[in-house]
């Protein structure tokens, strides 16, 4: 087999096939894979019946994977899937669909604002790899926004202007935008913003671009107001069709994107039904800009 790659958008994502991701992954497709999302950002791998033993061993051959388990308001009762795992289901830990109004489901869908995933981390996501056991009869598409090509199509006064910016990320500014305000004190805690850069360099390509997300809330030295409309209209300017590929799930899809370089944001679908999708996370190398201590 042959491992290749279709591009789907002229500007974003690519579908891969002649790979069957069961299998150990060659050092030599491990740098195809690489070469790839610094250059498509999205790649697509259809008609992958995978165990999470293998979904976990395909991530691990990629690099080193974040733990990711404090990231939602799932309790340890909820887990269902190994440590390594984001659970992006509705489900709770005996597998039944999450109440409409629980918080737990109202949190995670959060997820439906453009955002990049742990940039709230200090040291933020790499790549995600997602992967469909289980879809909802209709909607449900995730959509990636180039972040690198909505960089190079700003104005160079923008460029300028938010060269140096450092904004704040947290997750509870994710939530605060749709209404979602009450957390105990233990997760605030939890949440409490780290630093990013707004514009980030990738070190592969040297290509630059906007690292947004709607879990940056504040500008390092900005009134609030003014913080919050920039990244507002940065975000607007970031999303604009040109830049997006909306991906319509298949059972079997597994998905991996380039956080560094996209957002993404889930599309709403029925909420009584079930929906199982599984997420692994590859590390980043290193925090975009030094931490001040809170
Ligand atoms: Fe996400």
């Amino acid at each position: 087999m042959t491992l290749r790659f279709r591009e789907l958008t002229p500007c974003i994502g690519a579908e891969a096939d002649g790979i069957d991701l069961r299998q150990p992954l060659s050092s030599s497709h491990a740098e195809a894979i690489h070469d790839a999302m610094d250059r498509y950002a999205v790649l697509v791998f259809h008609d992958q019946d995978l165990t999470d033993e293998q979904h976990f061993a395909f991530t691990a051959a990629l690099g080193p994977m974040e733990d990711a388990r404090t990231s939602s308001l799932r309790n340890a009762e909820d887990f269902r899937l190994p440590t390594a795992f984001s659970d992006v289901s509705n489900l709770d830990g005996n597998n039944r669909v999450f109440e409409a109004n629980d918080r737990r489901r109202l949190f995670a869908i959060g997820n439906r604002l453009w955002h990049s995933d742990s940039s709230f981390k200090a040291t933020p996501a790499k790549y995600s790899l997602l992967r469909a056991v289980r879809i909802p009869s209709k909607g449900g598409n995730t959509e990636f926004a180039h972040m690198g090509a909505a960089y190079e199509a700003l104005d160079d006064e923008t460029k300028a202007l938010i060269e140096e910016l450092v904004c704040e990320h947290s997750q509870l500014y994710s939530r605060e935008m749709i209404g979602f305000l009450e957390f105990a004190a233990e997760e605030r805690e939890r949440f409490k913003p780290v630093r990013q850069r707004l514009v980030r360099t990738l070190p592969r390509t040297g290509r630059k671009s906007l690292y947004l997300s709607s879990h940056a809330g504040r500008i390092v030295g900005w009134t609030l107001p003014e913080a919050r409309l920039l990244l507002r209209d940065l975000t607007e300017h970031a999303t604009q069709a040109r830049f997006v590929y909306s991906h319509p799930w298949r059972v079997h899809d597994l998905v991996m994107w380039d956080n560094r370089q996209t957002m993404h944001r889930a599309r709403p679908f029925p909420a009584h039904e079930p929906r199982d999708m599984r997420r692994t996370t590859l590390k980043g190398d290193a925090p975009t800009v030094e931490q001040v201590a809170a």
